[in-house]
């Protein structure tokens, strides 16, 4: 077979990673740099690491917080106005996901005529004609993949689009675990939940190769070694190292292999019910894999062994609902609610959530298992009622 991998040019990964900024930031010849960073994120001094690296090396920047999460197109075309003015030779985003998104589509904007309007995926009428200025992409959480990817979510009135383009990767994403440290348990449950969805749903996708694979492969193994043990004690430092890394290398493989089922179920919740993202993902995990692992029984060997839950004398089946029962234990250990009541969702919601996850067509299109309109109702239904098919049959 042959296939194709796509990433950012250069990834600076490790404890002390932002010690590497002043060189990067040198490597482009830039003299004046705009950060757009969360300002809970600045408040928290979590990007004091990064400015102190800048004002060491006497670098001009400024730093733009009118920041919001999944925010809507003015916000957006404000930070592009505000960068811009500043007449800015670099970007650097810096905090959760929103934030990234911010400054890799303002970089990019910066570069083109119009608003983001014009470009976006569903409904705009332009496309990229330059890349902008270069952008340094820095998570503070672990995460969302968005240092990795090419993709910039924006809010509509009811529903979200986004910019996608190659343009918009970043030139470096710098993944050091130290700006982790203090993310709060409530927030490493979530985002780490939705880092081992990345991994998990990028092994069992049709666009799988041979190289998302390992990256996956390494990244559910690094994840769910780690996860609980970070949410328990956010002070320990190589499960958080575990986190960012493995984070990071599922974004490597989602974004090249592409992620389904559950972040299909999951973007109405986040647009009806205004669910977080990761908490979106792990209340539906469990319920889609429970439904998807016979159709990918070799991928969920392979899974249950990078969960650790994989035994000599299991058969495939067992195996792989092992696996399943290991994704249930994971949400529940790391105190993400288990079903969609918690959530605000009322039975009388879940045919709504099915008109909108059908939508979803392109996510879909890579399960392994092919979904019909009663099948997504019906995963919602499992996910409302708490209940999970292998648990019965599992001895
Ligand atoms: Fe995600």
């Amino acid at each position: 077979m042959s296939f194709s991998f796509v990433s950012p040019l250069r990834i600076e990964a490790g404890e002390a990673a932002v010690k590497q900024l002043p060189n990067l930031v040198k490597s482009f010849g830039a003299e004046r740099v705009f950060v757009f960073a969360d300002p809970g994120v600045v408040k928290a001094g979590i990007t004091t690491p990064v400015t102190d690296e800048l004002d060491q090396e006497g670098i001009t920047y400024y730093v733009y917080q009118d920041l919001q999460p999944e925010p809507p197109i003015h916000i957006g075309d404000h930070a592009v106005a505000a960068l811009k003015d500043f007449q800015a030779d670099l970007v650097i985003g810096v905090g959760g996901g929103s934030a990234l998104d911010i400054a890799s589509a303002a970089a990019v904007m910066h570069g083109n005529e119009g608003s983001i309007e014009d470009y976006l995926n569903l409904s705009g009428t332009k496309s990229f004609q330059h890349k902008g200025l270069p952008k340094i992409l820095i998570p503070t959480t672990a995460g969302t993949g968005a240092e990795i990817t090419d993709i910039a979510v924006f809010s509509l009135e009811n529903t979200k689009d986004v910019l996608t383009h190659e343009y918009l990767l970043a030139d470096a994403a710098v993944v050091d675990p130290a700006l982790t440290y203090t993310v709060p348990a409530s927030i490493t449950a979530a985002t780490g939940v939705d880092a081992l969805t990345h991994a998990v749903e990028a092994l069992v996708s049709v666009n799988a190769t041979p190289l998302t694979d390992t990256l996956a492969m390494k990244a559910i193994q690094l994840i769910s070694s780690s996860i609980r043990q970070t949410v328990r004690d956010g002070s320990n430092k190589e499960a958080r190292s575990n986190m960012a890394w493995g984070s990071m290398i599922a974004g490597l493989s989602f974004y090249n292999a592409g992620v389904s089922g559950v972040h299909a179920l999951a973007y109405p919740l986040g647009g009806m019910f205004k669910v977080p993202h990761g908490e979106a993902n792990a209340v539906l995990l469990p319920y889609i894999f429970d439904f998807i692992w016979p159709y990918a029984t070799p991928k969920m060997n392979m899974m249950a062994q990078a969960l650790n839950v994989y035994e000599e004398d299991m058969s495939e089946e067992e195996a792989a609902k092992a696996a399943v029962l290991e994704l249930k234990s994971i949400v529940e250990d790391v105190q993400i609610p288990a079903d969609l009541t918690h959530f605000g969702v009322k039975r009388d919601d879940l045919k709504a959530l099915t008109e909108a996850a059908t939508k979803q067509s392109r996510l879909l299109a890579r399960s392994p298992k092919s979904y019909s309109y009663e099948e997504i109702f019906d995963r919602y239904v499992a996910a409302f009622e708490g209940k999970l098919e292998v648990s019965k049959t599992h001895s």
